[in-house]
């Protein structure tokens, strides 16, 4: 796939489809629209008006073009009304056009940059949006297809082309993040679509090896041996039902300069399967449990943009993983295993495993010194049920991290919502009678299950952070025009946005979100009390 930027007019351009789209209600386009419509005779306008096209979002036609045309095909995409346009819409209007193109077997697809001229929305972010919303309606996941998809057309080409010579250098430069971000999402979306029998924990650690290898970074996976001599006794434990080895991942993104500053930590839950172990659970569906190391795929996918990006930001990922799975020699309900911090953990049930295999990852992130930490994992059920689909939890110990990361998700369309972390009512919840904590609550029906969850995470956490239950996010149905049915790649735009962010800021000024001196960690390691969050 080649992504490239031209400057010209759009009807001027040899492509298989050229995209043009339309807000609702206007029935006289102006902009880059008009002057396809104008070259056309009026057929644009002659097309509204007959009801046959209204501008709706995600609404498309494909228009045969006269043999003098540049491009064979035009394809005309809906932004919707005016007053609701964002980036998002962007994305969405981008795919919907390169779907329709696809289908109608255009390979080489040119489109312009939807919202960088009548829009009105930075040119930057609208190529950026463009970009990405094109590439990712051409995300298939058919290695183990013995014959590929032949309804539609593979895209070989995407050309972002504009009018304007001093947009180009933006265009440009939103373009290649659009690219860059496209690659991470799909790298993550591929490793979460693998079943578990290929997508082992070794498997992701080889996925974080080549990560390092092609940007420079620096990796390290423990195997079984290690994970239980450094003591991760929590993770090990998940780890202890089944043959298959254990790895937690290590990836350090450290720019020429900056390995003194403290970093920002990425920690993802990689349950590689989730059968729930000794407290199995029912057959029904089990076999989405492959999706289970979603967090940990968005945390190697957001790596992988990072690189592309050349990021000017101290970046560590964490990533724990492990399958889950019955036997003689697994975890049993009642066991109880200690945590790297020295945390005892009483593990009521076996099936609540993402907490555990964190609580180790957390635990480590202490040693970093970090300036903030977020976790993303699929770990509860119970977050399907308070939020669907619409957004993951956020579950944050800190005010300006928990703004930073809200407004990272909502700029990149992958929404948050914050749910609370009070200790009255919640931190009794956790309370143990035999350790100094349990993993779930022996109450029926479980409350809260989603907070039980956030707060059992917040025990190994004496830095900035937040935790993201992304289990209702990271597998879905295909129902946006940029997903594909399975693995959705939620996670790796909002923490790449959010890490924009902090990378780029006035000099001397404070990132939201973050305390000014991260102290030495190794001083109050294992203490298990908060340190003030000095804001
Ligand atoms: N991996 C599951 C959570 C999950 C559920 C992810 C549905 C994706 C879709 C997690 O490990 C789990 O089993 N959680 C239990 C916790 C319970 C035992 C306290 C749950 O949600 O039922
Ligand atoms: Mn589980
Ligand atoms: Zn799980």
């Amino acid at each position: 796939m080649q992504l490239q930027v031209h400057r010209g007019a759009i009807q001027d351009f040899a492509a298989d489809a050229i995209v043009v789209n339309l807000f609702q209600g206007v029935t006289h386009p102006g902009g880059a629209t008009g002057a396809v419509d104008a070259a056309l005779g009026g057929r644009i306008r002659r097309l509204i008006a007959a009801g046959d096209f209204a501008g709706r979002l995600g609404e498309s036609l494909v228009l045969d073009l006269d043999d003098g045309a540049a491009a064979p095909r035009l394809v005309l995409v809906g932004l919707g009304p005016a007053e609701a346009f964002d980036l998002e819409r962007v994305r969405r209007a981008s795919a919907s056009a390169v779907r329709a193109a696809l289908a109608r077997g255009a390979s080489h697809v040119a489109s312009i940059v939807h919202g960088a001229g009548i829009g009105g929305l930075d040119p930057t972010a609208a190529a950026e949006a463009t970009a990405l919303g094109g590439l990712l309606a051409d995300y298939r996941f058919e290695v183990h297809k013995s014959k590929p998809d032949a309804r539609s057309a593979r895209l070989t080409r995407l050309s972002l082309v504009s009018h304007s010579v001093e947009q180009l250098p933006a265009i440009q430069a939103g373009a290649a993040a659009g690219e860059a971000l496209a690659a991470g999402i799909g790298l993550t979306r591929d490793l979460a679509n693998q079943p578990a029998n290929t997508a082992t924990p070794s498997y992701l650690a080889e996925a974080a090896a080549a990560i390092a290898a092609r940007h420079g970074m620096q990796v390290e996976a423990w195997d079984r041996a290690r994970i239980v001599a450094e003591g991760m006794g929590a993770l090990a434990s998940v780890a202890a039902g089944g043959p298959e080895e254990p790895r937690f991942i290590i990836l350090r993104h450290v720019p020429a300069g900056m390995a003194d500053s403290a970093p920002r930590v990425l920690a993802g839950k990689a349950v590689t399967f989730d059968s729930g172990g000794i407290s199995l659970k029912p057959g029904l569906k089990m076999g989405l449990m492959k999706m289970d190391m979603g967090g940990g795929a968005a945390v190697l996918g957001a790596m992988e943009t990072i690189g592309r990006l050349a990021l000017p930001l101290h970046v560590v990922a964490l990533v724990a993983a492990t399958e889950n799975m019955p036997s003689g020699s697994a975890t049993k309900p009642g066991d109880v295993v200690r945590a790297l911090d020295g945390t005892t953990i009483e593990v009521l049930n076996t099936d609540a495993e993402g907490r555990l295999v964190l609580a180790d990852a957390l635990s480590y992130a202490q040693r970093l010194a970090p300036a903030a930490v977020v976790d993303l994992a699929t770990l509860t059920g119970a977050i399907l049920v308070a939020l669907g689909n619409g957004a993951a939890g956020l579950f944050p110990n800190d005010d300006a991290l928990a703004e930073a990361l809200l407004a990272a998700g909502d700029a990149a369309g992958e929404r948050l919502w914050r749910l609370p972390m009070w200790d009255e009512p919640y931190a009794d919840m956790i309370k143990s009678e035999v350790a100094d904590i349990k993993n779930t609550a022996d109450s029926v029906p479980a409350l809260a299950g989603s907070i039980f969850g956030a707060k059992f995470l917040e025990r190994f956490t004496r830095y900035p952070w937040a935790h993201l239950d992304i289990a209702g996010m990271a597998w879905g149905e295909g129902r946006l025009p940029y997903q594909a049915k399975g693995a959705t790649g939620y996670g790796v735009g909002l923490l790449v946005t959010w890490l924009r962010g902090q990378a780029v800021r006035p000099s001397g000024a404070q990132p939201a979100g973050v305390r000014p001196d991260a102290p030495d960690a190794s001083s109050d390691e294992g203490s298990g009390t908060p340190a003030p969050r000095g804001l």
